[in-house]
């Protein structure tokens, strides 16, 4: 038995509804440096309106590092 994963969310997805910021700008602003969900705040305005995106915010950043990290072994 095959079960979609309709889980999966696609780089257009927004993850900060208050401030349109969509997945894929979250991932770009971590792979151009932002190492921390408040200096994701100031690079894209994330997380300033109701606050509630904080927690996929900081779930994506630790995603997006991990990749890093395990790139960053592959090729080093
Ligand atoms: S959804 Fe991100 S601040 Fe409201």
């Amino acid at each position: 038995m095959v079960i979609s994963d309709k889980t999966e969310m696609s780089d257009d997805d927004l993850i900060c509804i208050c401030m349109s910021v969509s997945r894929g700008e979250i991932k770009a602003s971590i792979r151009n440096g932002s190492r921390t969900v408040d200096e994701l705040k100031a690079a894209l305005y994330c997380c300033t309106g109701c606050g509630t995106c904080e927690g996929r915010v900081r779930t994506l950043l630790e995603e997006e590092l991990k990749a890093i990290s395990g790139n960053t072994k592959e090729t080093a």
